[in-house]
């Protein structure tokens, strides 16, 4: 019998050239550029041409990316009709999950999956979470402008108002910190499925799938909820300690890879610290500083930080989104991403099959149903 390692934690299921987490040593890259060369300098766009093109664009091609991603915003009819017909209450991933399939079967997104598809995909994701967001209000979507950045399509496209600067810079930066993360498990969904030779979209709408869970991209709502919960400074030290005596989660704290500080993190944490209303990040810092604490001294072997879905929350809240557009805010970016590793997956491909220890019975004998004890 072969060992398996629980959670695939340390397999390596292939190569990728295109991004890099360092878990050892906090860096986080971008085919060759660490994740702070980028953040906050480099757009959403650029970042898209720089995972599927390998190379940061040209004034030429990033003109030639951006008038293609424009022009690709709208969604049609059908994909509008279907999200009409959702229930209000239905969860906006939920949504930008029926989203990326009606999309994928109405245009139609099929064969072996190319950069373009990936184009369209990724530019009809706001739209998707933009148009469920009005709809669920009862408000009619806002149709996409073509003369505003993807980030500031997007903040348009959920208020129909021109959005503040700050707003459009602080989630950019976000979309470009966001993009791509080594072999995430959205990623790994969506390989998995593209080795079977599956279409773009499907792989995307399995991403999103796997992005939904709070272990994954479901976080930082949560995050949200915990430091209501806490509520005030005073009250840091009983929430945390009895949530940890109860042996739950804080949520934004601990990562498979990184076992040092995540640099998303770090990069995030700032950018709160300067676009957040004072006491809520008062009290968002000194919940992570007193948590680090007790982690460290409850659970010392096992090297839990920050990650990125702390400040993600920060961040995104004070953006003015509401909390449970975070994951589908998150699934944005991710989206170009995945559609690179796609790109990647198919070029010399082999179907992804591994194998599992049987631990069921064996040698049973089957008897009629009647005859069942
Ligand atoms: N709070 C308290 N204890 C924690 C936390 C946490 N946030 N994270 C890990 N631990 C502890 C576990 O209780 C466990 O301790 P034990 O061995 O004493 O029982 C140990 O650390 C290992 O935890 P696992 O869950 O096995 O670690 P794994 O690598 O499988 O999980 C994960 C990583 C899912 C991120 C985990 O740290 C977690 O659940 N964090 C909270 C949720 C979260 O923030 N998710 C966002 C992740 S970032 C992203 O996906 C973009």
């Amino acid at each position: 019998m072969t060992t398996a390692a629980k959670g695939l934690e340390g397999v390596v299921i292939g190569t990728t050239a295109i991004s890099r987490v360092d878990g050892a040593n906090g860096r986080l890259i971008y085919r060759g550029y660490e994740i702070a060369e980028l953040a906050g300098k480099a757009t959403y766009e650029e970042v898209c041409h720089l995972l599927w093109a390998g190379h940061l664009p040209s004034r030429q091609e990033l003109d030639a990316l951006d008038k293609k991603m424009r022009a690709q915003r709208a969604i049609s009819a059908p994909v509008l009709a279907a999200l009409r017909a959702l229930p209000s209450t239905t969860h906006p991933m939920d949504a930008v999950r029926t989203g990326a399939s009606m999309v994928g079967a109405a245009l139609p997104i099929d064969g072996t999956p190319t950069q373009d598809q990936a184009i369209a995909l990724t530019a009809r994701f706001a739209t998707l979470v933009a148009a469920f967001h009005r709809l669920r209000h009862g408000k009619e979507p806002v149709a996409p402008r073509e003369d505003l950045s993807h980030a500031a399509n997007y903040l348009y496209m959920l208020t129909g108002e021109p959005p503040e600067d700050r707003h459009v810079k602080s989630l950019d930066a976000y979309l470009v910190m966001l993009a791509d993360h080594g072999m995430n498990a959205s990623t790994f969904t969506a390989r998995v499925i593209a080795s079977t030779g599956s279409d773009l979209a499907s792989c995307v709408v399995g991403g999103v799938g796997a992005l939904k869970g709070p272990l994954h991209g479901g976080a930082p709502a949560l995050v949200l909820d915990m430091l209501d919960a806490i509520g005030t400074p005073e009250n840091i030290k009983p929430w945390i300690d009895h949530a940890l005596d109860e042996h739950d989660k804080l949520m934004g704290f601990g990562h498979r890879v990184y076992k040092t500080t995540d640099p998303r993190a770090e990069l995030l944490r700032e950018m709160a610290r300067q676009a957040s209303d004072p006491e809520f990040y008062a009290l968002a810092h000194q919940t992570e500083d007193y948590a680090l604490e007790e982690l460290h001294r409850r659970k010392p072997d096992q090297r839990l930080y920050t990650n990125v879905e702390f400040y993600s929350a920060s961040v995104l809240h004070s953006v003015g989104l509401p909390r449970d557009l975070f994951p589908p805010t998150f699934a944005i970016s991710r989206v170009a991403g995945w559609t690179a590793h796609v790109l990647e997956q198919v070029v010399g491909n082999r179907l992804m099959r591994p194998e599992s220890d049987y631990s069921g019975p064996t040698g049973l004998t089957y008897a009629p149903v009647d005859q069942r004890a």
